[in-house]
């Protein structure tokens, strides 16, 4: 009797070890265990018919290989849950393969122009103040001097909405707002997208970028703005560019004149991207006229100042030696990483 109990640990051990299911598992648990009809019952049943000296010792050894046999199904359920976990980590995730290297995003290159150029202003003491670009005719035009029926209205080939406002065709529309709300003295940038109905070409797009400077104070001269444009210039371009200013007209201001920078390409001698003429236009200037102070409540006779418009994308063209406008806003990753 007790050799049978070895020979049908030995068989179940056997089997349990190279069982891979689950429910193989439970078939031969209950074969070997099951209350009716498993073989240790059926063992067990065998105990009846022993001398009684030699039941107890039967009993002993029944209940030590059902000890044997529990754990080395417990221990066959163990490897089972062990290589079903391996095989879901398999499955969803490969720790064996090569990562991918995340890509990491960065400033766009007007953006990283813009805040240079506010970093320039703001050491200098002027507030970033920000305006709408969907602009009132009296603040793109009334107030800066250029009354209705005006042809520098043709000029700026503006976009109209069709409740009467318009897409503003220069931040200069931010000169009386910011001066109406703000006590003197105003030192302001404000910087912003501008519209204007021109063709997409390599140099135009129907959207581009300003940044208008202002400073209204008492005895505020032409020689500030100036000092103010040169000192821009060096900063952005180099110490060794030279900075001229060229007579010329808006509404809004009084002597103007046009801001242009030496050549940095051919040094002020001439080439292909001066056009020959050594200088590099970068945006208008002038005294702001007596016309835009009143219109902002203030009085000519005490105060005066500077403003200049300056083209953000012209900027950092001229930096990178970018020759098309349209790559700013095309969003082409190949352009814009090797800013980033
Ligand atoms: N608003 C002008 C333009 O868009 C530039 C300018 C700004 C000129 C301020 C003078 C003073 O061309």
């Amino acid at each position: 009797m007790s050799d049978q109990l070895a020979e049908l640990e030995a068989a179940v051990l056997e089997r349990a070890a190279k069982i891979t299911t689950r429910a193989d598992l439970e078939m031969l648990r209950t074969e070997v265990l099951g209350r009716k009809g498993g073989a240790l019952s059926r063992a067990m049943s065998g105990l009846a018919k022993l001398p009684p000296a030699e039941k107890a010792e039967y009993g002993r050894r029944v209940n030590e290989t059902k000890r044997a046999i529990e754990a080395a199904l417990d221990a066959a359920l163990a490897r089972i849950e062990k290589t079903e976990i391996q095989g879901d980590l398999a499955r969803t995730y490969d720790t064996t393969f090569p990562g991918n290297t995340p890509r990491s995003g960065g400033l766009h290159v007007l953006r990283q122009t813009l805040d240079d150029v506010v970093d320039f202003f703001r050491s200098r003491g002027f507030a970033v103040v920000l305006g709408p670009e969907v602009e009132t005719e009296y603040y793109a035009f009334e107030a800066v001097n250029i009354p209705a029926d005006h042809p520098a209205r043709d000029n700026m080939d503006t976009f109209y909405l069709p409740n009467g406002s318009l897409l503003r065709p220069h931040t200069s529309s931010m000169q009386v707002r910011a001066l109406k709300s703000n006590p003197p003295p105003i030192a302001i940038l404000a910087p912003g997208r501008v519209y204007r109905r021109d063709a997409l070409d390599a140099s135009h797009s129907f959207m581009f970028h300003q940044i208008e400077g202002l400073h209204v104070d008492r005895g505020v001269n032409f020689g500030h703005l100036k000092g103010f444009a040169a000192d821009l210039c060096r900063h952005l371009f180099g110490a060794d560019r030279r900075t001229r200013f060229r007579p010329s007209y808006f509404q809004f201001t009084e002597p103007s004149a046009e801001v242009d920078v030496s050549c940095g390409v051919c040094a002020g001698r001439g080439c292909q991207t001066c056009k020959g003429t050594g200088w590099l236009e970068m945006g208008g200037s002038g005294m702001v006229h007596p016309n835009v102070l009143r219109a902002s409540g203030y009085d000519p006779e005490g105060f005066s100042g500077w403003a200049f418009g300056l083209g953000t994308d012209r900027i950092a063209m001229l930096r990178h030696d970018i020759h098309d406008i349209r790559t700013f806003f095309e969003n082409d990753p190949r352009f814009l990483e090797q800013f980033a």
